[in-house]
């Protein structure tokens, strides 16, 4: 008897497409809420609002993110929840945040000039 093909299960993230749909669904990214995007954003400072924007160690360089356009910061972090941005680190960061919190992050940034 022919040894039966197992099948291949292809994990997709659904839940991603699914927030991924329901923002597109409204036509725009959430209105963000710039008082919970500070307090989220704390575990972001660590890399992102350093002098020099260098990581401490190891030494890397880290790109400016205050001060960004908001639809900027939003694309961005979809981009790395749904792995087409390439980078282990930010897309463990964005793969804990929904579209609302990316958008509340973004709300907070887009006022944060460009000294942060
Ligand atoms: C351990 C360090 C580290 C932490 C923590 C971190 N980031 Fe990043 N972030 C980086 C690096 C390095 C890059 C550049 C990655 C690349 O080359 O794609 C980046 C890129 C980004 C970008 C894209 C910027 C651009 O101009 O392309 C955004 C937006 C961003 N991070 C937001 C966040 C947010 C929001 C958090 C917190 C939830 C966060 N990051 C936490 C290191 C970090």
């Amino acid at each position: 008897m022919p040894r039966r093909r197992h099948r291949s299960r292809r994990v997709w993230p659904l839940f991603v497409w699914a927030g991924l749909g329901l923002s597109a669904a409204a036509g725009a990214a959430p209105a963000g809420d710039a008082d919970h995007g500070r307090v989220l954003f704390e575990s972001c400072r660590g890399c992102h609002a350093i002098d020099g924007y260098r990581n401490a160690y190891p030494n890397y360089p880290v790109p400016r993110v205050a001060g960004q356009q908001p639809d900027y910061i939003v694309d961005a972090l979809q981009a790395y929840r749904a792995g087409k941005r390439n980078h282990p680190t930010m897309q463990a960061q964005a793969s804990s945040l929904s579209d609302q919190d990316m958008a509340d992050i973004a709300a907070y940034l887009a006022g944060q000039g460009n000294t942060q």
